[in-house]
Parts: structure tokens; sequence; C-alpha cells
């Protein structure tokens, strides 16, 4: 008979809660050279999946790729424009030929601008939707063709409460998300028929370089804070957990949905 003791020990000995979330999966994770796409790749990498770090400029990709290796975990860098469609494909075959297969997609490569309307040129609007539309398709399909050959897979697109409301000077940022979100809502109906999902996180607002000019404004952090009941931005980690939560172990029922990560902003 085993004592509750030599249990406690053996739990102990085994780390059995870490072993619970490790994760075998293979992630591509695009824009994963800063801001919340590293921290997503550092917690997938962490809670086991090996990561497929994508973006244009090598040098961060590197660094987080070392980050990721110095704690154990598997990485390779792959620099990817998202708004070209070679490149793409280049990517998941390369990630393919490293890894064998490829579980999970985080489209996170994101930019934001802010010009009025009035003032916003073609090109400009072309600029946010190749790079948060374009790309996230792009990406998608290349991960979809695959997910429908294996019967599974899961897709995470960043999106952003920007998405769910409406913000003067962000309209072309604001439609890019909002087609974020029914883009997720759509895929994940057509693939919920091959057994894949896709989810989307919306952040609210966190400390990453995208919005690093508001942030030295000090009169317009205000006016952004007064907006967030949790009055403070979020940190990277915070982000980083719900969407390894939604590409590692959330149920497969759950599929189409948007989770808004944003200290209750959306809700007032
Ligand atoms: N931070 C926030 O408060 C916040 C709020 C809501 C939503 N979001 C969303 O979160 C995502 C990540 O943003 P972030 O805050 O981490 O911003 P960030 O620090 O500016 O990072 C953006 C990332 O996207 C990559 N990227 C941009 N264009 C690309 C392209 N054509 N091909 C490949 N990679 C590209 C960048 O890498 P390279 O420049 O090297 O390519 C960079 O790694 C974005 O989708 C953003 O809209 C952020």
């Amino acid at each position: 008979m085993i004592s509750i003791s030599s249990v406690i020990h053996l739990t102990k000995v085994l780390d059995v809660r870490h072993i619970t979330y490790m994760s075998n999966s293979v992630v591509v994770v695009t824009g994963a050279g800063r801001g919340l796409g590293e921290a997503i790749a550092l917690e997938v990498a962490r809670q086991g999946s090996s990561v497929v770090l994508a973006g244009r400029s090598i040098e961060p990709l590197e660094s987080v790729k070392s980050s990721i290796e110095m704690q154990g975990g598997r990485a390779l860098v792959r620099v990817t424009d998202v708004t070209d469609s070679d490149s793409v494909a280049a990517l998941f075959e390369d990630a393919e030929n490293a890894f064998g297969r490829i579980d999970v997609l985080v489209n996170n490569a994101g930019i934001a601008n802010r010009v009025n309307l009035v003032d916003l040129g073609e090109a400009e609007w072309d600029r946010i939707f190749d790079t948060n539309v374009r790309g996230m398709f792009l990406c998608s399909r290349e991960a979809g063709r695959r997910f429908a050959i294996a019967g599974s897979g899961r897709a995470v697109n960043v999106a952003s409460v920007f998405g769910l409301l409406g913000r003067p000077g962000y309209s072309a940022y604001c439609a890019s998300k909002g087609a974020v979100i029914n883009f997720t809502r759509s895929v994940a109906a057509e693939w919920a028929r091959f057994g894949a999902q896709m989810n989307a996180v919306a952040p609210g607002y966190f400390a990453t370089d995208i919005n690093a000019e508001l942030r030295a404004d000090d009169a317009a952090m205000a006016k952004v804070m007064r907006r967030i009941p949790a009055y403070r931005m979020g940190t990277p980690d915070e982000l980083a957990n719900v969407v390894a939560y939604l590409a590692l172990t959330a149920p497969d029922f759950l599929t189409g949905q948007t989770i808004a990560v944003d200290g209750g902003e959306a809700s007032v």
C-alpha cells in the first residue's frame, strides 16, 4: 500500500504540476522578436513547445532563441515578412522540415498608426491592412492546409480592444482588428469540420514599442488610464498566459471566440 507521505514525495520528485502542463507542440509565432510576441514565444517554450520565431529583423529573434535555449527549450529563427506570400510559404516549409509538423500558429505580428481619417493616405491604410489582415490571412492559410490534413491544429490571433471599440485617430487600425475578430469566427466555423480551432485575444494596453509614443505623452496617458477600470497597463506575461492557454490547453470545443485581456476596458 502507498502512504500519503510517499505520494507527496513522488509528486515533489516528478513535479507533477509541471508535467501536467508540458506540451510537445510545435508553435509558430509571428512578430516574436519583441513585445507581446516575445512574451508569447517564451511562455509556450516554458510550457514545453518547440517554437518557430518569425519576424522581419533577425537580431531580436536570435536573442529570443538564445533565451529559450538557455532554459533548455527548442527554437528556430526564420526571417519572415507576413505580407509576402513567398516569405510565409518558406516559413511554414522550413518549420515543417525542422520539427516535422506544425501544431499551432500565433498570428501576433501587427502595426498601428494614429492618423485622422481626413489625413489618412491610401498607402498608409494599405500598410496597416497588409500586415494586420493580409499577414494573418496568408499565415492562417498555410497553417490551415496542414491542419486539414492532420485533422487537428490551433491558431490564436492577436486582435485588440480597438477591434471591439471605436477610437478617434485609429480608423485603419480599429477596422483591421475588427477584421481579425470576424475572420476568427468564420475560420473557426470552417475548421471545426476537420478538428482544428481558431480563437483570438483582444489586448488592452500593454507597454511595448507599438505605443511608445503614446506612453511618452503624460496627458494622453492620463486619459487612457481613466478608461481602464484596473487603472494600469497589462504585463506581457498576463497576455502570454491567455494565448498559451488557447494554444495548448483549452478544450477543442472552445473556438471562434475573442477574449479581451484589458483590465476591464472593453466592459465599460
Ligand atoms: N501593446 C499593446 O498595447 C497592444 C494592444 C492591442 C493589440 N496589440 C497587438 O499585439 C501585437 C503585437 O504588438 P506589440 O505590442 O508586441 O508591438 P511591437 O512591440 O511593435 O511588435 C510588433 C511585432 O510585429 C512584427 N512585425 C511587424 N510587421 C511585420 C511583418 N510585416 N512581418 C513580420 N513581422 C512583423 C515586428 O517585428 P519586425 O519589425 O522585426 O518585423 C514585431 O516583432 C500586434 O498585433 C498589436 O496590434 C498590442
